[in-house]
């Protein structure tokens, strides 16, 4: 069947994650047969606000707060089940209806179980240096066993008759392993029966939503309807073309839409990429543009610049526009979303990283190996700040000339042009620069 349309957008961060994503698929989530959730787990972190209720989501869509819209959480998603079962009661207590009609869960996801809690601790502390500051969830180990197979549940094998036995089989080889990784008398064996009991009663609650995404995907997509992809983290912790191995493990930039949905790119139209006014990154890696200074302070404090997840301080620096025009090469980004604009008012100057140099040698090509990045010297560019703040501005004629002579300079450097300003998070503080976004 031939497509009749292209009908796939799709919203993704361009740096280090907390790009503030959720607010830009909620504004695109009207009018969408289904809005995808495609990889990454509970790792995840998006805040929605929608008038004085502050939504906190991991693992369900932003798009859940709009009524008559699908979500889905899609095979390349590795699912905490006790987490998304606790999302979908507090949002049924918040008076949101989510049943089986209004949220799809592919039975491909693998399900994230308890050993790979506590390998996740083990393994991030035994990088040999700098540990990755993983956010503990399970969610690299469960990824480790997607990819080996052999001890790895989907959420599909929960309903067969043989899961009692694979629970038991994977216990046991995983307390052999777990016990001598961790050191002794810190290892408290897995109880199979338990664990058994617990993800049976999961599998019950979560039956309603199970389904084959895949098929569900195509066929809507085959008939022209239209679909929103909601990106988690950011494209510079993809495993494969992000900061390695300082990455989260899935792919997290505009690569893993297909791979992690089942949907080939001919049906994946307008790509926005989600960057804030300047940088943050949690855990470690490298981090050209970080400011550990004032300056840093100031944009954590103003950003609330503190995990949604693990409420750890993120680490704050400048904007990176070498980092990100290599991200939105790499996703094929149509079009910007700048948020946290407001965040920059009140400083007198604001730098932009334009080029990077190594070894003496400048360069604007984002270096392939974490060592090359950890020697990178940032070559800044200084525009000129404002003092007001515009978190009540809602058109973009309105802003203070220093802010759109920043937009436009963010613009021309990475080579798309700026579709929304964020100036707050409520729904309304947002600018929508291009008017046809809505309808794209
Ligand atoms: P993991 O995804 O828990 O394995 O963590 C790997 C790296 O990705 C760590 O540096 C985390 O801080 C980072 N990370 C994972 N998810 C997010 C996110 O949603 N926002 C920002 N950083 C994240």
């Amino acid at each position: 069947m031939r497509a009749i349309s292209v009908p796939g957008t799709c919203v993704i961060g361009l740096q280090w994650g907390d790009e503030a994503k959720g607010k830009i698929v909620d504004l695109l989530t009207k009018g969408r047969r289904y809005v995808v959730r495609y990889q990454g787990g509970a790792n995840a972190g998006h805040t929605v606000v929608v008038g004085d209720e502050v939504y906190k989501l991991s693992l369900l869509p932003s798009g859940v707060l709009t009524p008559g819209v699908t979500c889905m959480i899609t095979g390349g998603v590795v699912l905490n089940p006790a987490k998304v079962l606790d999302e979908v009661d507090e949002l049924v207590s918040r008076g949101i209806t989510l049943d089986g009609d209004s949220l799809k869960i592919s039975d491909r996801t693998h399900v994230i179980l308890p050993w790979h809690f506590a390998e996740d601790r083990v393994l991030d502390s035994s990088t040999g240096g700098e540990s990755i500051g993983t956010t503990q969830r399970g969610i690299g180990p469960c990824y480790r066993d997607k990819v080996a197979r052999s001890h790895a549940i989907r959420l599909g094998d929960m309903y067969r008759p043989d899961f009692r036995d694979r629970i038991h089989h994977i216990t046991a080889e995983k307390n052999r392993v777990l016990a001598a990784m961790v050191a002794d008398g810190e290892f408290e064996p897995l109880d199979a029966n338990a664990i058994h009991s617990q993800y049976a009663e999961f599998a019950e609650r979560l039956q309603p939503f199970v389904a084959d995404t895949t098929e569900l995907l195509l066929t809507s997509l085959e008939c022209g309807e239209q679909v929103l992809f909601e990106g988690a983290q950011g494209s510079l912790l993809d495993v494969d073309h992000g900061t390695y191995p300082y990455v989260t493990s899935s792919n997290s930039s505009g690569v893993g839409i297909s791979n992690g949905s089942g949907v080939p790119g001919k049906y994946l139209d307008r790509v926005l990429g989600v960057v804030k006014a300047y940088s943050t990154r949690v855990g470690g890696g490298p981090f050209p543009t970080e400011l550990e200074d004032d300056t840093g302070q100031y944009l954590r404090d103003r950003g609330n610049e503190y995990g949604t997840v693990t409420r750890r301080p993120r680490r704050c620096g400048w904007l990176d526009a070498v980092a990100i025009r290599y991200t939105a090469r790499l996703g094929g980004v149509d079009a910007l979303c700048v948020m946290l604009m407001d965040v920059l008012s009140g400083l007198d100057e604001i730098a932009i990283c334009t080029a990077y140099e190594i070894d003496g040698r400048r360069t604007t090509a984002f270096p392939s190996h974490v060592d090359d990045l950890r020697r990178v010297k940032p070559i800044y560019e200084t525009v000129s700040g404002w003092r007001e703040e515009i978190d009540h501005i809602t058109s973009y004629d309105e802003l203070p000339a220093a802010a759109k002579g920043y937009l436009d300079r963010i613009s021309d450097l990475i080579g798309c042009p700026v579709d929304v300003v964020s100036v707050g998070p409520g729904r309304e503080q947002t600018i929508v620069v291009n008017e046809s976004l809505a309808k794209c």
